[in-house]
């Protein structure tokens, strides 16, 4: 395979999505963007080839699988055969109490955090097992440690995306190709503009989308250890890694403390 690697990322128009599209590209990757905002990927487009690879942008909704399989085929078709890196990002959240989020929009998170992966992973499937030593990457989140208040449904969207992530790592290990999760906690994009939450009065908004996109981009391609013990979650900072910690708590502790954190 002598053309250069590719990398398919979804919700590639801003936050997360466009950092690590631009990471990519001064590695001098294929960038296949994606995403519903058509005006972010123009400028994406522009942006790629400014740092040096080669952009491949098209719209895709990742709830809808049709265009899904469509989209990947296109690119690996674009990359020449060759599909090294799923990246799994588009998402949304919805932040408040329960009762007080409209159904539709609790609704609209599991169909693009959960059927979009699904979406995502199946249509990479094919293209992923004929490309040696690939990967496919899935955003998880802080929230799929211990469910969080004021984001009920979107934390049990990212225990579905853990779940996932976990059963094809197990699956996909005959074909060569790695499954792994992403695990920031609150990162300052648009999609944490105007939310507040116990927890992100008490834990603040720390991370930046290059610190997750550095994160990826470290995940895929580890260090003889981590790839040994074949890790599968990578928490990104260092209040990530100190949440993934109090996982090894017993579960009445770790409720206590997450009543504490989020004010509840
Ligand atoms: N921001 C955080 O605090 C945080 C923390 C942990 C995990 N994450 C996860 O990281 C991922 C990226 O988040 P972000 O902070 O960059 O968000 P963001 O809102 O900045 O960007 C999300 C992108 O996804 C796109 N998108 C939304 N719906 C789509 C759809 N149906 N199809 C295709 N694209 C769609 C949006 O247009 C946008 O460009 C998400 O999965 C999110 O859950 C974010």
């Amino acid at each position: 395979m002598p053309t250069a690697k590719a990398v398919f990322i979804t919700g590639a128009a801003a936050g997360i999505g466009r950092a690590t599209a631009l990471t990519y590209a001064a590695k001098g990757y294929t960038v296949g963007g994606y995403d519903i905002d058509e005006t972010g990927l123009q400028s994406l487009a522009d942006d790629v080839a400014a740092r040096g690879g080669t952009p491949v942008v098209s719209h895709l909704d990742v709830t809808d699988s049709r265009e899904m399989a469509q989209r990947v085929g296109e690119f690996a078709d674009a990359a020449g055969n060759r599909l090294d890196v799923m990246i799994n990002n588009a998402g949304i959240l919805r932040a408040g109490r329960f009762e007080d989020i409209a159904l539709e929009a609790q609704l609209a998170e599991i169909d693009i955090n959960a059927k979009g992966v699904v979406n995502g992973l199946h249509a990479a499937f094919p293209y992923l097992r004929s490309t040696p030593g690939s990967v496919a990457v899935n955003l998880a989140s802080a929230s799929a440690i211990y469910g969080q208040p004021e984001l009920a449904t979107y934390s049990a969207t990212k225990f579905f995306v853990r779940g996932i992530t976990e059963a094809l790592d197990l699956e996909w290990s005959r074909y060569g190709i790695r499954v792994i999760a992403i695990w920031p906690l609150y990162v300052n994009t648009a999609m944490t503009e105007n939310v507040h939450t116990g927890t992100t009065e008490s834990l603040g908004i720390r991370l930046t989308a290059q610190d997750v996109a550095d994160a990826i981009v470290a995940a895929v391609d580890p260090p003889l250890l981590r790839r040994v013990i074949h890790q599968v979650h990578f928490p990104v900072g260092a209040q990530t890694k100190a949440s993934a910690l109090s996982a090894r708590l017993p579960l009445w502790l770790q409720r206590l403390l997450n009543k504490h954190v989020s004010g509840m």
